[in-house]
């Protein structure tokens, strides 16, 4: 049986906006079978309207004035677009007080404003649909809300920015430093003018946030996570990395542990036989252990037209179809029931427990090993593996070690300790290492 059309306005007409209208006109036939009714676009506001975007509207249809989707009583759901904090928040909050289901792709807003903008929607029942903000295509929060609803989420560990995989994957590839690699992205447009989001794990955040929230019915404070960006990873780490079988990748990690929950953002070294090695260029990628499910692992473009347009028109025909039959909140917005969502302190990163990579650029002098080896062994760090290679650069020669599972406190204790060794030439790089099974 068909249902009425549902009418949609469009702010932000952008790459991901005309992918959204490309998508909802060109498979308009399938929408309208799998939906039973059409997904009309009435309205897109942006402030150019001009500049051509690759798809036809009809005349009428662009506006420069956002109210016109806001207070238009025949809109059903409003798409937000734009990116930002502000006036996009804004925006949003006006749709929800004039009745009007929301979808979005903005991480950065609901990563910091998200208390506010769901608590807003459960006053006013409307729904919110936010596919697109967390790895582009990938069904993420769908997979996390409904599909392993019945899991305890013991750890995800995400690829979650295209930008920073891309560059580490031409590092690797190409065996070139950072910041030409970053040049080469920009000229290419695969790197914003300003990469800092990208490059800084900002971005990652955002992501890692939301998926938190879904996981653990938890609101965190973004400035918790701990966060480091890929701009120390040097051409040597990542060569070093391969003799010692890891890929580097800047990895979101969320797990369970004891009493709390651990969230971290950072370069990691991931073995090659793990399939997030194997994630190169600019996908996007999310590994999830449930208790029941066991391994998913989810893969796809993290960003682009096409890809993110799918999760927009994907959270709109979910969205249409409760219209349809009428009803609203089947799915709680962030998986839990809000008054089960509270705040929660993450575990402090001085009590995070990993495995680590060391690579010291060192005089080579007899004796220079064991000094090293005695700071770690007073602070209760465990030695795997050592290489000392006979590469000797300026006069230095660099050391390489990996350790057993520490505390991070005390590796950065022993770090502070050895970087004012006269024996060492350059301060210690360390990057955090995941086993195989990712713990
Ligand atoms: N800038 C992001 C990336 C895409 O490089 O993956 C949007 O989140």
């Amino acid at each position: 049986m068909m249902s009425r059309d549902i009418n949609v306005g469009l702010i932000g007409f952008g790459t991901i906006g005309s992918g959204t209208v490309k998508l909802i006109q060109d498979n308009e036939g399938l929408i309208r079978n799998r939906l039973g009714a059409g997904l009309v676009i009435k309205k897109i506001a942006d402030l150019d309207i001009e500049t051509p975007r690759g798809v036809s509207v009809e005349k009428g249809v662009l506006t420069t004035d956002v109210n016109e989707i806001l207070n238009d009583p025949e809109i059903d759901i409003v798409v937000e677009l734009m990116g930002g904090y502000e006036p996009a928040k804004s925006f949003i909050l006006k749709a929800m007080r004039n009745k009007k289901h929301v979808v979005t792709a903005n991480k950065a807003l609901l990563a910091v404003h998200g208390n506010e903008i769901f608590g807003v929607a459960g006053e006013e029942n409307v729904n919110m649909g936010f596919e697109a903000s967390v790895g582009g295509t990938i069904p993420i929060i769908k997979t996390l809300k409904e599909s392993l609803v019945a899991n305890n989420i013991k750890s995800i560990f995400g690829i979650l920015n295209g930008t920073a995989n891309y560059i580490l994957t031409k590092m690797t590839d190409e065996k070139k430093a950072f910041d030409a690699v970053l040049k080469e992205a920009q000229e290419i447009g695969f790197a914003e003018a300003d990469p800092t989001y990208d490059i800084e794990g900002i971005d990652t955040a955002h992501k890692l946030a939301i998926i938190l929230s879904l996981s653990y019915g938890k609101s965190v404070r973004l400035d918790d996570i701990y966060r480091e960006g890929i701009t120390s990873v040097s051409p040597q780490d990542i060569e070093f990395a391969g003799e010692l079988g890891y890929k580097i990748k800047l990895l979101a990690i969320a797990a369970r542990r004891e009493d709390s929950i651990e969230a971290r953002i950072h370069p990691t070294m991931i073995p090659f036989d793990h399939i997030l090695s194997s994630v190169n260029g600019n996908f996007n990628a999310i590994h999830i252990d449930g208790d029941a499910a066991e391994s998913v692992f989810l893969h796809g473009q993290g960003a682009g037209m096409m890809p993110t347009a799918s999760a927009v028109v994907s959270d709109l025909v979910d969205i249409a179809r409760d219209i349809a039959k009428g009803i609203w909140g089947r799915v709680p917005l962030r998986s839990y029931m809000d008054d089960e969502i509270d705040d929660i302190t993450l575990l402090p990163m001085d009590d995070v427990l990993a495995n680590y990579y060391f690579r010291v650029s060192v005089v080579d002098s007899p004796g220079v090993l064991s000094r090293i080896s005695g700071i770690l062994g007073k602070h209760n760090i465990s030695i795997s593996s050592v290489i000392q290679k006979g590469r000797k650069l300026d006069g230095a020669v660099p050391i390489v070690m990996t350790t057993h599972k520490s505390r991070e406190r005390d590796v950065q204790t022993a770090l502070r300790e050895i970087n004012k060794l006269d024996v060492v030439c350059e301060d210690m790089m360390l990057i955090r290492i995941v086993d195989e099974k990712l713990t």
